[in-house]
């Protein structure tokens, strides 16, 4: 059965293709390469020992999109990745992210949505809560106004995604990722920042590799127990996991709603000093870092209720945050090699 991937190349993309592929799907793999490199599909046919389909597709362009789907007619489902994630260059560059992020998905939705039952998974993030009131996060906690352009384009997207099923063949699940972090334990595929990561755990493990002096620590006057924020950190291949589960109820047609929305975290918070501390613990790495103002924008702390992943999806993690941590510590000195 055959499944279209955007952003397939990408982080969680290429870990979802192996997962994907190692239930016996064929995978058409979507990417422009902007932020992810055509090695990656080396990596995914060294772990799984099938070569995905690679199409070099910018879903900006319609036609290019149009044509996909015409070469591909057969497809079961799309699982679409595609973004741009960067939240501080889409407060610098909204028009990009607005191009990137809500063309795109406008367009898979028009061709998909020619098919008599168009399967359609949607990337979301935990950002769409902005700082929740009560944790756990259950799917129903109020969506808050968002604090960037690209949370913006989530909460838009899935607007879009709704109003469509309404009135389309269009079958959906939203799955909101909370923090995804680690790499494929083969070190085969894993996060590849472009620059300065600005995320924690990439900034993490180049810091431990001598790639940046120190990391800065955001704040620790937060009312939490060490006073750092608190985020629900999940391994990137339970994540991957997820997606064939969700592709799954779309395939038999299991859902009790055309649009579905699920959590996708462990249920656990950790804080900034117990992320660095565990590192520090499963690595034996010493880590350079100092305390520094807030971060703006930042929430104080977000971690997900499990409970509907959990009861409807039949899913949950299985991976520990030692064990994301020791991946992506084992992917950094790969990719440093
Ligand atoms: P990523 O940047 O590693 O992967 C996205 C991939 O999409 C990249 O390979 C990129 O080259 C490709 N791409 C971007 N624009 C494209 C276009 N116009 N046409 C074709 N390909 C295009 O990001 P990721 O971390 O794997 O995130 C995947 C999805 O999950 C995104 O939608 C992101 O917003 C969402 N998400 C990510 C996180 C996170 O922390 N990583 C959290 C919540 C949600
Ligand atoms: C985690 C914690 C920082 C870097 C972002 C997006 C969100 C979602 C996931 C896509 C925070 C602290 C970080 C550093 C630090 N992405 N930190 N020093 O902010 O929870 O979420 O990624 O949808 O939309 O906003 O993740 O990894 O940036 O930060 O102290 O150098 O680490 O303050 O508490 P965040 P993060």
């Amino acid at each position: 059965m055959k499944v279209l991937v955007t952003g397939g190349l990408g982080f969680i993309g290429s870990h979802t293709v192996v997962e994907l592929q190692n239930q016996g799907f064929e995978v058409v793999a979507v990417d422009n390469l902007s932020n992810s490199s055509e090695t990656v599909v080396d990596g995914i046919t060294r772990i799984t020992g099938t070569k995905p389909l690679f199409e070099n597709i910018d879903l900006r362009n319609k036609s290019q999109v149009q044509e996909l789907f015409l070469r591909h007619a057969d497809m079961a489902g799309v699982i679409h990745f595609a973004a741009s994630k960067a939240v501080g260059e889409s407060v610098e560059n909204p028009l990009l992210y607005y191009e990137n992020n809500i063309n795109s998905l406008v367009y898979l939705l028009q061709e998909i949505t020619k098919l008599p039952q168009a399967n359609f998974i949607f990337s979301s993030s935990c950002t769409v809560y902005g700082q929740a009131e009560k944790m756990p996060i259950t799917e129903d906690a109020p969506i808050q106004p968002a604090v960037s352009p690209y949370g913006n384009t989530k909460q838009i997207g899935e607007e879009i995604i709704k109003d469509t099923a309404k009135v389309t063949s269009l079958n959906s699940i939203l799955l909101r990722y909370f923090n995804p972090i680690g790499a494929h334990p083969s070190a085969e595929i894993g996060e590849l920042p472009l620059g300065v990561p600005q995320n924690l755990v990439p900034f993490i493990t180049q810091t431990a590799m001598g790639i940046r002096k120190e990391l800065s620590v955001f704040g620790n006057d937060y009312p939490t127990p060490d006073g750092t924020c608190i985020r629900d950190y999940i391994h990137v291949v339970d994540l991957a996991k997820a997606h064939v589960v969700a592709l799954q109820r779309l395939l038999q047609n299991e859902q009790t709603e055309k649009v579905e929305t699920f959590n996708l975290g462990t249920g656990k918070g950790s804080s900034v000093l117990e992320v660095i501390q565990t590192f520090e613990k499963v690595t034996g790495q010493k880590l350079a870092y100092k305390i520094v103002d807030r971060r703006p924008g930042d929430v104080i702390q977000a971690y997900a209720s499990t409970q509907k992943a959990k009861q409807v999806l039949g899913w949950q993690t299985e991976l520990s945050l030692e064990d994301a941590l020791a991946s992506a510590w084992k992917w950094e000195q790969k990719v440093r090699s």
